[in-house]
């Protein structure tokens, strides 16, 4: 629901210590209209009846761990947004608290200008989803396989662009950036989770591509497909191959069509080839027991052959509970295990190197390429 363009949002700030509750509320009431309350139960309680546009959350909350509310609070209220605002003791949670969909994260003491100027760009942003969602809905073609994807979305992007909702996009793709911005947040609204994995897997794409003799417009292919890789799934409902259980499972017969329906999804957008390539054949495996076409070895593309590991690495470290990940070392113990089997083992021996370099490790917290998401 999008709140009249001259009305006040509404912030609701779930914090149990007097001091800062009482410094959120004077630095916001002039500008926002407020709620405060101390503890888990009470926010929900009141989310249940009144309409609040973000959240600015405290970590340690008396009743429960902050970061599991803000699980349950952007699975049960779309188009929520959460801030969030800890001491420094909780820095790691207040990363996964990205991965759950938080907007963004200051530490106590707070700085004034960066809480307003956050708050300001989540709102902006939550405006701009919420005119999305409305186009989505208007939509129902873009998830059916048997219609023309590619006129649903052109026309959905179209809407998008009327609506004024459009983002700029990310400067580094060039002419691209307005596509990236409309992409980047279609896969926003429908599927939090398929988005970070996104993010994540274009990220460890980008680090192996590093280690390769690309060219500026090569390496920016790479980024770029390897983040719109599972694009396709949601034109099937939006369930990620491999994060729904062990890999096989993963290769579900309905799942297998999304390399297709990504392909056809981005046929308006003429990106380059490469990125299409991604798409298609992320899912071959180097020993031809893959899928969509069973191709082998060096007859996979290059691009979807690094895609493929960083996509399975991603599966195995960042599962979404209740499915337990493993640590990045296991991971990639697992994967050298099946080099030349699956994948391409001079790629992995390369990944390897990557993830013993730790430039892995800033995955989470390099958001690729949507609009930044920290101060
Ligand atoms: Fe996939």
């Amino acid at each position: 629901m999008i709140a009249p363009e001259n009305d006040k949002p509404t912030i609701l700030i779930v914090e149990d210590e007097t001091g800062p509750r009482n410094a959120l509320k004077m630095i916001l009431r002039p500008f926002y209209d407020l709620h405060a309350v101390e503890n888990a139960q009470a926010a929900l309680q009141l989310l249940k009846e009144q309409p609040v546009d973000l959240v600015t959350l405290d970590l340690k909350l008396p009743d429960r761990p902050g970061v599991e509310l803000l699980r349950e609070l952007k699975l049960e209220h779309e188009g929520l947004e959460v801030i969030i605002i800890t001491g420094y003791g909780s820095l790691k949670s207040a990363m996964d608290g990205l991965r759950y969909g938080a907007a963004g994260y200051l530490l106590k003491p707070f700085n004034v200008t960066e809480l307003i100027t956050l708050i300001k760009q989540t709102l902006a942003k939550k405006q701009r989803l919420d005119r999305l969602r409305h186009c989505l809905r208007r939509q129902p073609d873009l998830r059916e396989a048997d219609t023309d994807l590619a006129v649903a979305w052109e026309q959905l992007r179209h809407q998008y662009s009327r609506a004024g909702a459009a983002q700029p996009g990310d400067s580094r793709f060039g002419q691209y950036a307005p596509v990236v911005g409309f992409l980047s947040d279609v896969l926003e609204v429908s599927n939090r989770e398929l988005f970070s994995h996104s993010q994540r897997v274009s990220f460890y794409s980008t680090q192996l591509g590093n280690h390769l003799p690309l060219s500026e417009i090569e390496r920016m292919s790479l980024t770029l497909g390897a983040w719109l890789h599972d694009i396709g799934m949601i034109g099937i409902g939006g369930q990620i191959p491999g994060k729904t259980g062990p890999l096989e499972e993963g290769l579900a017969e309905g799942n297998h069509r999304h390399t297709d329906l990504g392909t056809r999804i981005l046929l308006p957008f003429a990106l380059p080839a490469e990125v299409s390539q991604i798409i298609a054949y992320h899912h071959e495996l180097f020993d031809g027991s893959g899928y969509p076409e069973g191709l082998q070895g060096d007859g996979i593309p290059l691009f979807a052959r690094i895609v493929s590991i960083g996509q399975r690495f991603d599966e195995m470290t960042a599962s979404p509970p209740p499915q337990a990940s493993v640590s990045r070392d296991e991971a990639m113990k697992q994967l050298q295990a099946q080099a030349g089997t699956r994948f391409d083992p001079e790629l992995v021996e390369l990944f390897a190197q990557v993830v013993r370099e730790g430039t892995a490790s800033f995955a989470p917290f390099a958001p690729v390429p949507g609009p930044a998401t920290t101060p």
